[in-house]
């Protein structure tokens, strides 16, 4: 089986059975990766470059692991250090370092659509590793496997995504994948924080009250403020902002049952979300790292053609 895509650009592009497809071969690495030799030489011959324009520490970290796991030649490219600071664009960044016999991008930017932009230009093949506020496609593929593990399915979960959605691309990657298998989603936050048209666009529940978001939900997914991406003042301050819509182990244990706890990461420990629930039996945010790897091993495989996981 292949993908309906040749780049890995948002979640809107996948149909439900690239995504299924994903979560299956994901399956598969993960069992790779408990293996005492985790390698597979699936990309042996593959140059893989990862070209992060901004901040990174789980994706970058997790992409690079999964390349090597997988047999590919990486480069890391980032843009503090290169001669981006000297004015040069970014596609005559990539076109040079494509120029050296580079298969594949993995591509973080600030700016939304930059993925989408290379895209038109490259003949390699590109995986978004998340772009301004618009997407972050393998963090909803890993968000999305990792609940799956956790709880046996996709449809019909009712999955509350909390927090600053405005400002958020984990938000619309998760709403995306999880509407198109069948989970039933919630937005919840501060009015401020989220858009007014996203009911009707997407068809999700809204809630601005953080107990019923909980009552109602089997998964909690739980977001940061994103202060470097506000440009103004959306709420009082981040006291208020915790107080409101902070969660802890006391609210958890005060909910008719036991949710599961999930956070991309980074965690703004004592705003969103207390240690005490963070780090709880109900959190699975360090499964989600794990996870992770496994599910950008299964992007890259199958983007690259696919050529035999345990060979
Ligand atoms: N979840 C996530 O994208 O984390 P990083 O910004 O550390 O990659």
């Amino acid at each position: 089986m292949q993908l309906s895509v040749k780049h890995l650009l948002g979640i809107r592009d996948l149909t439900g059975q690239d995504i299924q497809l994903i979560l299956d071969t994901a399956t598969e690495f993960k069992e790779v990766l408990q293996r005492p030799i985790k390698k597979v030489p699936s990309l042996r011959d593959v140059t893989i470059v990862n070209l992060f324009y901004e901040n990174s520490t789980r994706t970058r970290i997790s992409f690079e692991l999964a390349e090597k796991r997988l047999s590919a030649d990486t480069i890391n490219f980032t843009a503090s250090g290169s001669s981006v600071s000297k004015g040069e664009t970014l596609l005559d960044t990539v076109n040079n370092i494509l120029s050296m016999k580079v298969d594949m991008v993995v591509m973080r930017h600030s700016a939304s659509g930059a993925p989408h932009f290379l895209a038109k230009h490259i003949p390699a093949a590109i995986i978004n590793a998340g772009d301004g506020i618009n997407e972050h496609p393998t963090q909803g593929l890993l968000d999305a496997f990792s609940m799956r593990e956790k709880l046996g399915r996709l449809e019909g979960l009712k999955v509350a995504i909390i927090g600053d959605i405005m400002h958020s691309r984990v938000a619309m990657s998760n709403i995306y994948l999880l509407k198109k298998m069948g989970a039933e989603v919630m937005v919840a936050g501060p009015p401020t924080l989220i858009p007014k048209y996203i009911r009707e666009a997407f068809d999700v529940r809204v809630e601005y009250n953080l107990r019923k978001a909980l009552e109602w939900c089997d998964v909690a997914n739980v977001l940061r403020i994103q202060l470097e991406r506000q440009n103004q003042v959306l709420f009082s301050s981040l006291r208020e902002y915790s107080l409101a819509y902070g969660i802890n182990k006391q609210l958890l244990d005060s909910l008719p049952k036991e949710i599961v706890i999930m956070h991309p990461g980074p965690i703004n420990r004592g705003v969103e979300l207390d240690s005490d629930a963070a780090d709880s039996r109900q959190s699975i945010i360090l499964q989600q790292v794990e996870n992770g790897v496994a599910v950008r091993m299964a992007a890259l495989y199958l983007l690259s053609g696919g050529r035999g996981i345990s060979a």
